[in-house]
């Protein structure tokens, strides 16, 4: 089975063929960043504008990368949402424009299930699964029994992963995109600060991510304050193992609780390397799968990926398929 996809949530546009829910053919990937550095982030109207400036060659680009025209697809997906209204639209738009013209049906895709399914390109994930999905807009633990099965047991009351990494970076004086960059910095520092790990020893799944940031803004002020020198790169580094033990201790819990044979770790932040060590040198007997790191952030191929799965199910849309906002799993 062929599928065609189109992602264009926030600010990547993105067109990718994938074959029989595991293989990906093309993934043709338009990121805005460079656009934003300037702006410190996306900015949605300008993200809208530029999905359309680029869908069109992102399409075209996908279909040839992956040697085949309309008449080989099969199915036409489209991330339907969370996201950017704006952006989505786009997406949904474009698929829907295709999906007409070649009489294809039509499959809305989940933005947080297309980061799950990336950890089933080219691998099959065992049940039950425990989806940990750390990107820009959500922090979740997802137990799932089977395929398409989401129960989500816990997610942030505040600030998602990616959000606080991107705001501690800009505390810290680390540009636009701030994860990555924090990340690289973070690499070669010392976690010589103790900063908080908020709910760490909570009952439930929640996470919370707003304390950390503003003990990290207090640690910045007080040792500017006091004259006291200080690397930020030692700064990036307490952080990142704050966060890192938090999620750690979470996703043991929901191991033991849930008797989850794989963990899959997902989303933008899913990227970052010392969420990676501590994830895996943390978990002992339990397979631990994180997606190629070009899967990590927005891309297509995750949303093709899902649809298969869900087309599987039994579960098709329809032109009348509308972007929203807010969607839940
Ligand atoms: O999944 P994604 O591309 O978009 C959303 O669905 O939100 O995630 C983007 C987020 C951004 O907040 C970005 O800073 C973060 O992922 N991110 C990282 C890394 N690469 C991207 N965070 C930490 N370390 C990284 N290496
Ligand atoms: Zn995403």
């Amino acid at each position: 089975m062929y599928i065609l996809s189109f992602e264009s949530s926030c600010d990547e546009t993105s067109v990718a063929v994938t074959k029989d829910g595991k293989y990906v053919l093309s993934n043709e990937v338009l990121s805005q960043i460079d656009i934003f550095k300037e702006y410190g982030g996306v900015v949605p109207e300008i993200s809208s504008r530029e999905h359309v400036k680029g869908i069109t060659y992102a399409y075209l680009s996908a279909l040839k990368n992956a040697n085949l025209t309309m008449d080989d697809i099969d199915y036409v997906a489209v991330t339907e949402g969370p996201g950017l209204i704006g952006s989505l639209l786009t997406g949904i738009n474009a698929s829907k424009i295709v999906a007409l013209n070649y009489n294809k049906p039509l499959v809305g895709v989940n933005h947080l299930s297309g980061h799950i399914y990336a950890a089933c390109i080219e691998h099959d994930i065992e049940f039950p699964c425990l989806a940990l999905v750390i990107s820009g807009g959500h922090t979740e633990l997802v137990v799932m029994k089977d395929h398409y099965d989401f129960n989500k047991i816990g997610s942030t009351k505040d600030d998602a992963v990616g959000e606080v990494f991107d705001k501690v970076a800009r505390i810290i004086g680390i540009p636009y995109p701030g994860g990555p960059l924090l990340d690289k910095i973070g690499r070669d520092g010392k976690a010589i600060y103790h900063l908080p790990r908020p709910v760490l020893n909570s009952k439930d799944y929640s996470f919370s991510f707003s304390g950390l940031k503003s003990a990290t803004l207090n640690l910045v002020e007080s040792l500017e304050k006091d004259g006291i020198k200080y690397e930020i790169k030692d700064i990036a580094r307490s952080f990142e193992e704050a966060v890192s033990e938090v999620l750690l201790k979470k996703t043991k819990k929901a191991i033991e609780e849930y008797n989850i044979k794989e963990v899959v770790v997902v989303g933008g932040s899913a990227a970052n390397s010392v969420i990676r060590e501590t994830l895996v040198s943390g978990i002992k007997d339990v397979k631990v799968t994180f997606p190629h790191l070009k899967y990590c952030g927005d891309n297509a191929a995750m949303i093709g990926i899902s649809a298969y799965y869900k087309i599987k199910k039994g579960e098709i849309d329809d032109i009348t398929l509308s972007p929203k906002s807010r969607l839940d799993l």
